[in-house]
């Protein structure tokens, strides 16, 4: 069974963390302030979590969530993460993450910034459009009629692969949006963004996105 390695332990973070631990993986969980604060999610958590820095959370974990304020994406350790599955979980609030330019004029997407900063790694987005509280109340077994579905988006396929049995392990459908550039189709003020979507209505609705500019 594969050990998740969470860089983040806030909101999405802890929830990723219990869901992990809930269906059998190991986790190493850490923040920007160090293991010593996460004690009482770890004490949580139960004997399959452990509190690590940042850069033992990158080594350990054979998928590696990045799930922290965007604007401290450059402080991702590269080294520990190059070759690994990436999960990205990141969205752009300028009133939280400060204006940057090139998503403003919408060049690229968050997480293609995250890919260039790991370039060696497999980013593939995920759980960037559910509230955090939901994903521990909104999985469902496979076949369940009305499933809820969750978007990814990446460049490499064996990565996607991996990042799709997660989150059908997880009680999620999947819908594939393309590769990193496509993400913009689930970002923030799109219409997939936040409410709950079987697959079928999440294909709609990436159909349906606007770039900002067009908003
Ligand atoms: N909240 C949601 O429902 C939701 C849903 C989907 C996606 N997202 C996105 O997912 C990301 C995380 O959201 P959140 O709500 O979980 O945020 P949050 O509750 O504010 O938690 C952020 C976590 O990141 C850690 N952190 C901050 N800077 C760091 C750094 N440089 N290195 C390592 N860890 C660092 C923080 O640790 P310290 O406390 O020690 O600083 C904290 O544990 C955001 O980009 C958000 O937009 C959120």
């Amino acid at each position: 069974m594969a050990t998740i390695g969470l860089i983040g332990a806030g909101n999405i973070g802890s929830q990723l963390a219990r869901l992990a631990v809930a269906h059998g993986y190991d986790v190493v969980i850490s923040n920007s302030r160090g293991p010593e604060t996460l004690t009482a999610l770890v004490a949580e958590l139960g004997p399959h979590a452990r509190a690590a820095t940042v850069v033992e959370a990158a080594k350990a974990g054979d998928i590696v969530v990045v799930t922290i304020p965007l604007k401290h994406y450059r402080t991702v350790p590269a080294e520990p993460l190059a070759g690994k599955v990436v999960i990205d979980t990141n969205n752009y609030y300028p009133q939280r993450d400060g204006q940057i330019p090139e998503l403003d004029n919408e060049s690229t997407t968050t997480s293609e910034l995250l890919q260039a900063h790991l370039p060696t790694s497999k980013v593939v987005k995920a759980f960037n459009h559910i509230y955090a509280a939901q994903l521990t109340t909104d999985g469902r077994p496979a076949g369940t009629k009305g499933r809820r579905a969750l978007v990814i988006a990446g460049d490499d396929r064996g990565a996607k692969a991996t990042v799709t049995r997660l989150l059908d392990e997880f009680g999620f459908d999947v819908v594939d949006a393309g590769p990193l550039q496509g993400g913009w189709r689930i970002q923030r003020d799109t219409p997939g963004y936040g409410p709950r979507r079987t697959a079928e209505q999440l294909r709609t609705d990436l159909a349906a996105a606007k770039r900002y500019a067009d908003q």
